[in-house]
């Protein structure tokens, strides 16, 4: 008999809603604070940076929030994502396990960031915004939020890390393709740029400072440009509930049911994205699937960070809110991970960590970069080193069932493609990539580095 690889919906299945797990989370959210006044935020100060459609997705406790025809329309390009039963990779693990995994690099700009990339512009169009301002890291979201402005007719000004500006120079020719304006940051064209550049020439940029340039460039626009975030943020996580949503329905299909999800997580909205539906199945239906969240070793904000009040930028421009964090200065090493350089992690991940309804690990880049290439081997999918970190976690999930004969049921998302990736895949081959332990200094003066909030609220 034939197997199943592909589990594949039809257009008419793509979901109508989204899922706001602000309405089943057992974690009250924490306030966000104004990073000046230290104050709860106001929303004339977040009208400065966001549309009115988006403020109220952050705040919203509605359960399902409709996705616009619009945006439906839009995500019709390349959704629903195929799920596929990884056959082969399970053969050449010898493993009992039966590994799926949802496949966001069939989206045009090659991950799951299409998926907040669009509503993102939609919001803004009808909000009569003219421009966005934004910052990436991999290129993977200022790619997303290009192609997305492009069909809105905004413009869009990107400030790019500065080594993945050198690193990537074709996601740049991608990006100015579908219309962008890309400066690698720390950049002259803003002040928070200029200080950082005044201090240390070499510079060679981190998201923190990426963030603190975009989100100048919209303050100081008189309402002409909004800023978009590609992760972090509670409606960024809402719009990636497209792929769990997605996911259940071919599970479904499957006829079998995830003992575990796994994902990547930069700022974490990919993971969110495909585990805050079963997050709600185990919560509403009773049912048991582990969440394990996946961070390079390089940058451990939910591992080894403290779970404090903290700004989400460099500069100190950006909302402060409750995150585990590695501290709003930290420089990250320059793994080729570049999507998961994050000093923090969203807000509403961070919560449900502190709870102990997701869990959490740690890998190793060499470790990392070893799985995607047997992933490429064994699936033919070449996948983005972010993405990786999911497999590695997969593959060592697997080879545990092997260790005790279970048959465990594996997801994970495997969140882009890396075919912007050959240099890093070119330097792992060539023995010239290697692992970086984070310092426990570093880890030790994190109090030292993230503002006093909590005193100041307990006051
Ligand atoms: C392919 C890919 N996966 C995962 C991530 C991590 O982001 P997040 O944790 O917000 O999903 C990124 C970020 O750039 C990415 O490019």
């Amino acid at each position: 008999m034939s197997e199943t690889t592909k589990y594949i919906l039809h257009e008419s299945d793509l979901p109508k809603f989204w899922y706001n797990i602000a309405a089943d989370s057992p974690i009250p959210p924490a306030a966000v604070l104004h990073p000046g006044t230290h104050q709860p935020v106001t929303p004339d100060f977040l009208s400065a940076l966001f549309p009115a459609g988006l403020i109220e997705q952050e705040v919203s406790t509605e359960r399902y929030i409709e996705i616009p025809t619009e945006v439906r329309e839009i995500y019709k390009l390349w959704r629903p994502t195929p799920l596929l039963r990884a056959r082969r990779l399970e053969k050449a693990l010898d493993t009992p396990a039966h590994i799926y995994y949802k496949y966001e690099g069939v989206s045009p700009s090659g991950s799951h960031k299409s998926n907040t990339a669009v509503p993102q512009a939609f919001y803004n169009k009808i909000d009569g915004t003219r421009a966005m301002t934004t910052e990436t890291g991999a290129g993977q979201w200022g790619t997303a939020l290009s192609m997305a402005c492009q069909f809105f007719g905004l413009d869009l000004e990107v400030y790019m890390v500065k080594v993945s500006y050198n690193q990537k120079p074709y996601r740049r020719f991608l990006m100015e393709t579908y219309g962008a304006q890309v400066y690698a940051s720390p950049s002259e064209r803003t002040q928070a740029g200029r200080t950082i550049l005044g201090e240390d020439p070499d510079n060679h940029g981190s998201l923190g400072i990426a963030i603190s340039e975009a989100v100048e460039a919209a303050a100081v626009s008189a309402g002409q440009k909004k800023y978009g975030l590609g992760s972090v943020l509670n409606h960024v996580l809402l719009h990636q509930t497209v792929i769990g949503e997605e996911a259940l329905k071919q599970m479904d299909l499957a006829g079998e049911y995830p003992d575990m999800v796994i994902g990547c997580v930069g700022g974490g909205s990919n993971f969110a994205g495909i585990a805050f539906p079963f997050l709600r199945q185990n919560l509403v239906e009773g049912r048991k699937t582990r969440l394990i969240a996946v961070e390079p070793a390089a940058t451990p904000s939910l591992t080894r960070g403290i779970y404090t009040y903290d700004y989400g930028d460099t500069a100190r421009m950006a909302p402060i809110v409750k995150m585990y964090t590695l501290g709003h200065s930290f420089m990250p090493p320059a793994i080729h991970a570049g999507g998961l350089r994050y000093h923090g992690m969203a807000p509403q991940l961070s919560a449900l960590y502190s709870g102990g309804l997701i869990e959490a690990v740690a890998v190793n880049q060499l470790a990392t970069f070893e799985a995607a290439v047997t992933f490429a081997r064994t699936e033919g999918i070449l996948p983005a080193p972010e993405s990786a970190h999911a497999i590695r976690t997969a593959m060592d999930q697997a080879l545990l069932a092997r260790e005790t004969g279970e048959k465990k049921v594996i997801l994970f998302n495997l969140s882009g493609h890396g075919h912007f990736d050959l240099s890093a895949y070119h330097l792992y081959q060539s023995g010239m990539l290697e692992d970086f332990d984070f310092p426990q200094r570093e880890i030790d003066s994190i109090p030292d580095r993230t503002p006093k909030i909590d005193e100041v609220l307990a006051m």
